[in-house]
């Protein structure tokens, strides 16, 4: 039996204050219109206009040769993976990463790829941590052909990579003779957090990808990025796992929005995550960590009130966390505004004290 996420139970409000997750973002009034005058093609054909306008403007963005539009994110991990290695190599990524936990077992079931997990601190590692995984090219060894990085890492409490650390690990897998993969899931918050431009932050790196299902609010939709013959080879792969679609651009249309008007606001979601922060930092027993974006994990472990006991009085508010790893997650994003940080705060205590 396989469990979906849990619900409301029946008879709850309606959730007021969505922290759960930045992925239930609703697409705005404007961006719905952008979406109805989008002009369209056949994607899958290379005909539509508004997927090209939406790949060439990342492809620029990223500072890569050529860019690819999925319908989510955990697709275009699968494909750079699929695209960069073989059956039975090895993939180096950190131990909390997206692709070892949350992507439904898919590299032992369709990449055939192994992950070798690397330690360290909020969802990153060192060079040093990167040289000690490094296996001898021995006929017993599994080749090593990747690294991935997270940026920002989710687990690791939506931590920003510092650009000096992406150097260090990336100068490694070069040595090596690795490829290496930017999990971009939340990278423009990365980006907006530290004023670093995109293509600075993705340098060195033969693949990114940026979610626009996350704090940019789009309704679904991903973009690969790299070189030319990289996305080219990433098109087979696209078709073969039938993420080649029709008439995208109403969808393409949707992220070329979030592009315009989404990024530069992401500013405002880690504004409220620090005032999150620091309202959970008042309350006795909560271990809030200091969130660099827009995640806030705590851990709730002193009050004696369980994750799942705080989700469930927390619901019957109208209120949505998740829960991560043993401690809570907040997310701000889109849909929560300055004035729902203190309300939260409020009953997150009163949950706790309940
Ligand atoms: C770090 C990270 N990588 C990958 C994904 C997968 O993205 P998608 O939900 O678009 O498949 C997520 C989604 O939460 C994520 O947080």
């Amino acid at each position: 039996m396989v469990h979906a996420p849990p619900r409301p139970p029946a008879g709850s409000p309606p959730v007021r204050i969505n922290l759960y997750s930045d992925t239930q973002t609703r697409p705005t009034p404007a961006m719905k219109e952008a979406m109805m005058r989008a002009e369209v093609g056949d994607e899958q054909h290379g005909d539509d206009p508004t997927v090209h306008a939406l790949c060439d403007r990342m492809a620029a963005l990223m500072g890569k040769e050529a860019a690819m539009f999925l319908p989510s994110g955990t697709m275009c991990n699968v494909i750079a993976i699929l695209t960069h290695c073989r059956k039975g190599d090895e993939v180096l990524a950190h131990e909390t990463s997206h692709i070892l936990h949350s992507e439904g077992g898919t590299h032992a079931a369709l990449t055939g790829v192994q992950i070798m997990p690397l330690r360290g601190p909020r969802g990153m590692f060192t060079a040093e941590e990167v040289r000690a995984g490094i296996r001898p090219r021995t006929r017993y060894a599994p080749p090593q052909r990747l690294l991935e990085v997270e940026q920002t890492a989710n687990i690791g409490g939506g931590a920003v990579w510092p650009l000096a650390q992406l150097h260090a690990v990336v100068e490694v897998a070069r040595e090596q003779g690795w490829a290496t993969h930017m999990d971009g899931a939340r990278l423009m918050n990365a980006c907006v957090a530290t004023g670093i431009a995109p293509a600075e932050m993705v340098a060195g790196f033969d693949s990114v990808w940026l979610d626009f299902t996350k704090g940019l609010g789009a309704p679904l939709g991903a973009v690969l990025c790299g070189t030319r013959a990289f996305i080219g080879e990433a098109w087979r792969w696209k078709q073969r796992l039938g993420g080649s679609m029709r008439q995208a651009g109403i969808c393409a249309a949707a992220c070329l929005y979030a592009l315009d008007h989404h990024v530069e606001r992401l500013a405002e979601d880690h504004a409220n995550a620090r005032a999150l922060a620091r309202g959970l930092a008042q309350i006795e027993g909560v271990a809030v960590e200091e969130p660099e974006t827009n995640l806030v994990f705590f851990d709730i472990g002193a009050t004696g009130v369980s994750v799942a006991e705080l989700q469930r009085r927390l619901l019957a508010q109208g209120i949505a966390v998740s829960a991560l790893g043993g401690r809570v997650r907040a997310c701000t994003h889109l849909d929560v505004t300055a004035a729902m940080i203190p309300e939260a705060v409020a009953a997150i205590r009163d949950a706790l004290a309940a």
